[in-house]
Formats: C-alpha cells, sequence, structure tokens
C-alpha cells in the first residue's frame, strides 16, 4: 500500500540513480511545491544540490527572511540568495500595464537566475516542482488560462539546457503538503496560500513604488494575521490586501485626510479557475479594518472585494 516514508524512500532512490554525482539547480520562490521538491532532492544528494533564491522585493512580509531562515539555516542548503529588490524596482520604475509589468518580473528573474546559473559549474539538472495536475493541465492543450500571462516564479524557459526532475510529478496538492511536514518543513511554507509569481507587484494597481508597497506589505500583514486568529487561515483558499490607488477623503481628530483606500479580497476556490467571495464574519472584518486605518499610515479606507470568478479575476491586475 502507498505510505508516504515509502514514497520517500523511492524517491530518494531514484533521484540518486538519476543524478549520480552530477550537480543539481532549484529556483527556489517560498511556494509550497519547488520549496517541498528541494528539499526532498536535497535528502538525497545534499550538498550537490544548489538552490538559489531571486528576491524581487516583491514577496509579502516576512517571506524573504522566512526562505533564507528555511533553507540556509534549517536545512544548510548551498543556497545562493540574489536580493535584487532595488533592480526590479528600477524597471519597474513608472509602468502601470498589469501585462507589462508581468513580463519585466518573469524576464528579469529569468535573467538573473540564468546569470546565477551560468557562474556556477557543471549543472546537468533542473528541479521542478510540478505537480500531477500541471502535468495533466498542460498535457491537456497548455495553459486553462490566457487571460492573464501567468508568470509563475517556477517557470523557467525550455532552452535552459538542463534536464528536468520533478519529484513531485504524481502527487496531488494535499499529498505535497503531507510530504511537506513528513520532511519537516514548517507549516507556513506547508500550508502557504497561493502567491502569484509577481507577487505585491501585481496588488499595487498601476506604477509601483515602495511606499506603496510598504502599504500593501502592512495591511497584507495585519489582514493574514487576523485571519489566521480567527482559524480562518485554511478555509479561505487566498486572502490579501491590494492597492486600488484611489485617494479619498477622509477625517482625523480634527482634520481632514486625503489618503489611500485599501480594498480586502478573499475567495474561497478550489482551483483559482472560479472562485467566490468569502464570507468572513463582520466582527473580523471589523477588526482588521479598525487595525489597517489605525496602524498603516495614509490608509484612511478599507473596502470589501464582494465579486465572483467570474466575471471578476482573484488578483485585481
Ligand atoms: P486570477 O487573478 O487570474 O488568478 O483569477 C487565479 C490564480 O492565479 C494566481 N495568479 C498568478 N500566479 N503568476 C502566478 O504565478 C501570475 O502572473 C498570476 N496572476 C494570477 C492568482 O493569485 C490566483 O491564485
Amino acid at each position: 500500500s502507498w505510505s508516504m516514508e515509502h514514497f520517500i524512500d523511492e524517491q530518494i532512490e531514484k533521484i540518486h540513480e538519476t543524478v549520480g554525482d552530477r550537480k543539481v539547480l532549484c529556483a527556489l520562490s517560498g511556494g509550497v511545491d519547488s520549496s517541498v521538491a528541494a528539499v526532498l532532492v536535497h535528502k538525497a544528494i545534499g550538498k550537490q544540490l544548489t538552490c538559489v533564491f531571486v528576491d524581487h522585493g516583491l514577496l509579502r512580509k516576512g517571506e524573504a527572511e522566512g526562505v533564507v531562515d528555511t533553507f540556509k539555516n534549517h536545512f544548510h542548503m548551498n543556497f545562493i540568495h540574489v536580493d535584487a529588490k532595488k533592480r526590479f524596482l528600477d524597471k519597474l520604475e513608472g509602468v502601470s500595464d498589469p501585462e507589462r509589468k508581468r513580463k519585466i518580473i518573469g524576464n528579469e528573474f529569468i535573467y538573473l537566475f540564468q546569470d546565477e546559473a551560468n557562474k556556477l559549474e557543471d549543472i546537468s539538472f533542473l528541479v521542478q516542482g510540478t505537480l500531477y495536475t500541471d502535468v495533466v493541465e498542460s498535457g491537456a492543450g497548455g495553459s486553462s488560462q490566457n487571460i492573464k500571462s501567468h508568470h509563475n516564479v517556477g517557470g523557467l524557459p525550455e532552452d535552459m539546457k538542463f534536464k528536468l526532475i520533478e519529484p513531485l510529478n504524481t502527487l496531488f496538492k494535499d499529498e505535497v503538503r503531507k510530504l511537506g511536514t513528513e520532511l519537516g518543513i514548517s507549516d507556513d511554507i506547508v500550508w502557504r496560500q497561493p502567491f502569484p509569481g509577481p507577487g505585491l507587484g501585481i496588488r499595487v494597481l498601476g506604477a509601483i513604488t515602495e511606499d506603496k508597497l510598504e502599504i500593501v506589505r502592512e495591511s497584507d500583514a495585519i489582514l493574514r494575521e487576523e485571519i489566521k486568529n480567527a482559524g480562518l487561515d485554511r478555509d479561505i483558499w487566498q486572502y490579501f490586501t491590494v492597492l486600488p490607488n484611489i485617494q479619498s477623503v477622509g477625517v482625523m481628530g480634527d482634520g481632514r485626510t486625503y489618503d489611500h483606500c485599501i480594498a480586502i479580497r478573499a475567495v474561497t476556490s478550489i482551483d483559482g479557475m472560479t472562485s467566490d467571495w468569502a464570507r468572513i464574519p463582520w466582527d473580523v472584518l471589523e477588526k482588521i479594518s479598525t487595525r489597517i486605518v489605525n496602524e498603516v499610515e495614509h490608509v484612511n479606507r478599507i473596502v470589501y472585494d464582494i465579486t465572483s470568478k467570474p466575471p471578476a479575476t482573484i488578483e485585481w491586475e
């Protein structure tokens, strides 16, 4: 019968056999799939694996630190941390079209990853966290969604001349989570909600600035904390904040304010293809709203997105 332990042993043997004494590369995004794949491969071949983490500065609060802590400090992997925050911000300066933002972020990511790969010698394999569902979907005629050019941080160009190692390609998401826990990966990563490759870059609507990113990052951290406190974090498919880039009038003390509005997006879904807005209890919403306006500077209004997909999409860009 199928057991997790058996699966792990079998994969380790298979990875050993495939890799021999050659070297392997993995692009880490902090997501569940690439993380679990990396840890599994690391268990098999240890220092023959090098992980590259390109930090585009568009991750959520605490996330980059979490990746470094997990893979470098906890699992002691060969770990290359590319701090490219400034580079990405520079490239994105003044760019407001969502698809152009996605393209710039995707291209820059690949460029930086390739650059690191070129500095290493004798890399033969690339680890990818492809799941069974990914295999099935691409077999059925490519991306199921052409509405947005989904840039995925794990998705690298095919012309990189590595052979792929895809140890998760027979598993479903829930099995990957179990495997991750079995391998000793923290709940923060194992139960991480889906997060788009372009990150907060598509949650600041229009042109991105550091100040606007900060507003999204801080408000999102409060939302996540309160959703977790309310025990809703495993029921809601995705929950995040968006900066619609609208300023409106408010009042604080004796003064009039003219500041930003934050939108809360929280959806239930099976696969992200369709979704409904989550019925978060009003007292939880109230707490989130109060905390964001009190704790995040330059926010004086909170709205809750109550559209399903379709006709809206989950993300606002
Ligand atoms: P939408 O907004 O299209 O999102 O309803 C569906 C799911 O896909 C995620 N998403 C992305 N993921 N790169 C990604 O890797 C992207 O460019 C991208 N855009 C949207 C979104 O977060 C949701 O889970």
